[in-house]
């Protein structure tokens, strides 16, 4: 049975450092490393390779002792590393990945360091707020020959998979616009990230995912991106917390054609809303229109005293869920922890997947992997930054502002109406 620990050695064994312990970790990190505790993952080009959970890095370690406390036999037996220099601690102890799942302005540093300590690492999206940190990072990539890749588990979603198979093939012929949404609840602005909410807005939390889609399955160039939001709730109505944002982005494509993009998201859902969160999106091309509705994707529960608080009415059972196997197993799976499974496995090619002397090559293959891949990610930082700046231009009072991605004057360009002065986010071309 698939639950019993493990009975032979791995070939091989990667150590995993984790960074942060919130909520992704109970969905997605934990399962996953709960699982190759008891039984190694296989690939022919390296055999069987075991991920250990070598340490956690916390602020306060609380949560870490809260997990230790039930983990058990679980996961192997790790060390928990406090604030200050918790990332620094967990370097020492010695791990060949760091996966970095802190609150969204928060991933830069830790995952600097961990780069330039020479350690693979996965970083939770957004992968980093501005251009400036991107280059930073890829280029420490580079020079200590290691993967820095990015966690955007909804390409990996069966229906998007669907998506970008069509697009590919051909089937679907030149996107012309669509929308997306994705809503939260109040109990992620009012709980779960509260701590961290200053200053914050949902579109980063959240539109980077369908900006991922977007930019990774129709290709072409950003040219521009404007955004509105609404203030009030989870802050002053006048102040630089939002609740709800609203970002267009215009991408040209070789053909000279272009395509524009809305983004709706919102923390500020009532918690009682039949699902977790709202995730629908609509692509018009020139042949065909692709709907996708990631909630209702045709299960609908009710039961008494439980639905919609603890358990939902519709449920995404394909992102990351409990199940009893019909093999009377129990598992956690979904395309959440399968972008976890997969990233472990592009270190395990990387490390093990042939002779030494080749390692490069597969670095650099691996590399090429534009779905997770940081230097990859450039229009979705570009789209970010360009985002994060517009807003927190608004909350000063100047409304209204649109960043033009390589103009004449530079890589992202800050316009503000009124002023004939652009100003110069990031120089070089995105
Ligand atoms: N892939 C996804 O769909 C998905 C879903 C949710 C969250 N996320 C991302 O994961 C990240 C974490 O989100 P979450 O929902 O787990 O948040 P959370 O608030 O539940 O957890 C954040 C954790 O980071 C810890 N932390 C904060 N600052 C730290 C520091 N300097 N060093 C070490 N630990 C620190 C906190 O103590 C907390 O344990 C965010 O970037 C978020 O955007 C991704």
């Amino acid at each position: 049975m698939e639950n019993s620990s493990v009975r032979f050695p791995a070939n091989h064994q990667l150590r995993a450092g984790m960074v942060g312990v919130g909520m992704i970790f109970d969905e997605t990190y934990r399962p996953f490393l709960e699982a190759v505790h008891r039984r190694p993952f296989f690939h022919p080009a390296y055999g069987s390779c075991q991920v250990a959970l070598a340490g956690i890095a916390s602020r306060t370690g609380k949560r870490a002792e809260a997990y230790q406390q039930v983990a058990h036999e679980k996961v192997a037996p790790f060390a928990i590393l406090k604030e200050p220099n918790a990332i620094d601690q967990l370097l020492d102890i010695g791990v060949d990945f760091v996966c970095i799942a802190t609150p969204d302005n928060r991933h830069f540093s830790a995952a600097r360091a961990a780069l330039a300590a020479g350690k693979h690492v996965l970083i939770e999206k957004p992968s980093v707020l501005s251009l400036q940190e991107l280059d930073e990072l890829v280029e420490l990539a580079r020079r200590e020959k290691v993967l820095a890749k990015i966690v955007y588990h909804k390409l990996l979603d069966p229906d998007h998979k669907k998506l970008q198979t069509f697009v590919a093939d051909g089937e679907l012929c030149h996107v012309n616009n669509g929308y997306c949404n994705l809503l939260e609840p109040k109990a992620i602005s009012g709980g779960q990230f509260s701590e961290w909410i200053e200053g914050r807005n949902p579109g980063t939390y959240v539109a980077v995912h369908y900006i991922k889609l977007i930019d990774f399955t129709f290709g072409g160039k950003l040219k521009t991106v404007s955004c509105t939001g609404q203030r009030g709730l989870v802050g002053a109505h006048d102040g630089p917390t939002w609740d709800s944002t609203q970002l267009r982005l215009v991408y040209e494509y070789e053909s000279g054609r272009e395509a524009a993009f809305d983004i709706h998201t919102s923390w500020v859902t009532p918690d009682n809303f039949p699902g977790w969160v709202e995730q629908e999106v609509q692509f018009r091309f020139d042949n065909g229109v692709w709907n996708g509705h990631s909630r209702r994707r045709g299960v609908e529960c009710t039961i008494e005293g439980k639905t919609p608080l603890d358990i939902k009415i519709t449920l995404n059972n394909h992102y990351s869920g409990t199940f009893l196997e019909p093999w009377g197993d129990r598992s956690h799976r979904g395309y959440g922890v399968e972008a976890i499974e997969r990233f472990a496995h592009e270190v395990a090619m990387v490390e093990y997947g042939g002779d030494e002397a080749d390692r490069d090559a597969r670095l650099d293959e691996i590399r090429q992997l534009d779905y997770n891949e940081l230097a990859a990610d450039r229009q979705v930082v570009a789209a970010i930054e360009a985002m994060e700046t517009i807003l927190a231009r608004r909350a000063e009072g100047i409304e209204d502002c649109i960043v033009r991605v390589n103009d004449k004057q530079g890589g992202l360009v800050l316009h503000t109406p009124g002023s004939a002065e652009a100003e110069v986010l990031y120089g070089p071309t995105v």
